[in-house]
């Protein structure tokens, strides 16, 4: 069903979430230990790598790639204005260059840089596969392209929720997508935050691999075809009927719904899970800050009062 699996969906989430994406949602899933061992399989070995952030939001993973390679080589596409302009606003990230942008059509020619990183976006892309062929297409023979995305939960309750929400990959698709746009040596890491505990997948997967040096570029789709029609549009050039702004709305209103339930399920991960972390420097441990404790102390107070309720009513 992937309510928010769309353009226009994914900018009005964003939105919203904007406001909150910092300080609230984005440590419960992607912390910094995650984006490190991420960003290690993605040889940002030399100052003078040209980088690409796709997908750049807020700039959480743009600050790891700073500190790897400097900021002025550093180039950011996505396609919300609201979490550009936060990343923005961020000391370290004031010598990037910010461009409003589409994943699936990524606003730089072929050959153009030597790493692309992508975060936490593929979720939102109608045509994964053209994502990452953009991926293939920008990078120059040699180069290399890393991407991290969730994997489709093995929990069936977990999967329906995840999948209403938006696109969770099976690990399978992964290997497939990159296969298929042409990368070689192809190597990953899963990515999985402290209070998950992995059965029969991971949380998330970071997958990386290099452009062959005689790389020919793959033709992009017909543009009949109908995925190549979602595809190519821009959430700001999409005609909005009455029709359609009412099915927006609900997509986006059902969709943040069913993400939602993951904020809970991951603040309680934290207070039952804590001690997994005993072993990590503190500068790598994942704790909750204040805006998490409120909301976490929120949730508590509601299913006691809510408990009390139900017990006066028997
Ligand atoms: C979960 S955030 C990840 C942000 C950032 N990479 C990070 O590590 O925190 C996903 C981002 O992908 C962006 N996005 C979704 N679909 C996109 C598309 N088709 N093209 C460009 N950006 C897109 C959203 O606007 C959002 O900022």
């Amino acid at each position: 069903m992937q309510l928010v699996q769309h353009k226009k969906e994914a900018y009005w989430f964003y939105y919203f979430l904007s406001n909150f994406y910092d300080n609230l949602v984005n440590p419960l899933f992607w912390t910094v230990r995650m984006r490190e061992e991420s960003l290690d399989i993605g040889k940002l070995d030399d100052p003078n790598l040209k980088v690409i952030d796709v997908g750049s939001g807020t700039g959480f993973t743009t600050q790891g790639i700073v500190k790897r390679v400097p900021a002025h080589n550093v180039f950011c596409v996505d396609q919300s204005h609201q979490q550009m302009a936060k990343a923005k606003a961020k000391p370290d990230l004031q010598d990037c260059t910010f461009r409003i942008g589409d994943a699936e059509n990524i606003p730089y020619p072929d050959d153009t840089f030597d790493r692309y990183v992508s975060a936490g976006s593929i979720e939102y892309w109608p045509d994964p596969q053209r994502g990452v062929d953009e991926a293939f297409r920008v990078v120059k023979p040699g180069g290399t392209a890393l991407l991290i995305g969730p994997i489709e939960p093995g929990n069936p309750v977990g999967r329906f929720f995840a999948t209403t929400w938006m696109l969770f990959p099976p690990e399978k698709d992964y290997f497939k997508f990159y296969e298929e746009a042409g990368f070689e040596n192809i190597r990953y890491v899963y990515v999985d935050p402290h209070w998950f505990t992995p059965g029969k997948t991971h949380f998330g997967i970071a997958i990386a691999g290099d452009k062959p040096m005689d790389a020919k570029p793959k033709p992009k789709p017909a543009p009949g075809d109908s995925v190549a029609v979602v595809s190519a549009l821009k959430p700001q050039d999409e005609e909005m009927t009455v029709a359609r702004t009412a099915l927006m709305i609900g997509r986006v209103a059902l969709g943040s719904l069913a993400g939602f339930i993951f904020i809970p399920i991951a603040l309680v991960g934290y207070l039952v899970h804590g001690d997994r972390q005993k072993h990590l420097p503190p500068e790598m441990r994942e704790t909750l800050n204040t805006e998490q404790k409120t909301v976490l102390g929120a949730l508590a107070v509601g299913v006691v009062a809510l408990a009390w309720w139900l017990g006066k009513k028997r």
